[in-house]
């Protein structure tokens, strides 16, 4: 899993219709929570989307924004979890926002366009790395078979963080922009990133246990 192991994984139904709420520790240490995302949490994404410098913004959306509008707050956190979800990370208070992935489906009903920002303090710690495990979960159940990303060509942290789910393949539509469309693999967790948490286990640097979700 390269930065971040699912650990305990005591993923813990907070009842009734709520989403399960699972707890992960990043390679340094810090705990997060990471769960699907929900209408409530509009200020929680406006904090993150203030956290989030004007680079990372840039590289998000492809274009500058200065903030989020209530249409496209309501728009990113009243999802239907099976053709829009998203994932979102939390500090372990469950106050401090710290990442968002998500896949809407594409008239494809097998393709996803995903798309994902970490907010800057927290990058390569691992939460991209988590969060796009969770989510290809998540679209796998959903029948979901590919992901398509448009990033900007130089953005090679997101280029190699969405590589390493599966097969990929890489397209020029654009000067400056890639297009990459990614085959998700069948097993919840790629073999390569079970390999990599296995070599950071093994060096110490994480423990790793196999995820639970809520069919279990
Ligand atoms: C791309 C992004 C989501 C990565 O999130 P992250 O939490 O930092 O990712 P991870 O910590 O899981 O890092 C995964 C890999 O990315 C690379 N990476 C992450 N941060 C890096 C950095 N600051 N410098 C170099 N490489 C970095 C590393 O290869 C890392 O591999 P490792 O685990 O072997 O170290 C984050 O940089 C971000 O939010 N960028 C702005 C928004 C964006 O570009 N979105 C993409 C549009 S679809």
């Amino acid at each position: 899993m390269g930065s971040a192991a699912v650990h305990g994984a005591n993923a813990e139904l907070r009842g009734g219709a709520f989403p399960p709420v699972e707890r992960a520790i990043l390679r340094d240490g810090s705990v997060v929570h990471v769960r699907p995302i929900e209408p409530g949490d509009k200020p929680l994404l406006r904090a993150a989307f203030d956290r989030l410098g004007a680079e990372s913004r840039y590289r998000r959306f492809l274009h500058p924004v200065k903030q989020l509008s209530e249409r496209e707050l309501a728009y990113f956190t009243e999802v239907d979890h099976y053709d829009h979800e998203a994932v979102l990370t939390v500090g372990p208070h469950g106050t401090e926002p710290v990442g968002v992935a998500r896949y809407i489906r594409l008239a494809d009903p097998k393709a996803a366009e995903v798309a994902i920002a970490v907010v800057d303090d927290w990058h390569g710690r691992g939460v991209g790395t988590l969060l796009l495990h969770k989510l290809v979960e998540r679209a796998r159940r959903a029948g979901i078979r590919r992901f398509r990303a448009t990033c900007l060509a130089d953005n090679d942290e997101v280029i190699d963080l969405l590589r390493r789910l599966g097969r990929a393949r890489l397209d020029h539509p654009d000067p400056g922009v890639v297009e990459l469309t990614i085959e998700l693999p069948a097993r919840p967790l790629p073999i390569d990133e079970l390999r990599a948490a296995l070599r950071a286990a093994a060096a110490g640097e994480v423990e790793v246990q196999p995820p639970r979700t809520e069919e279990q």
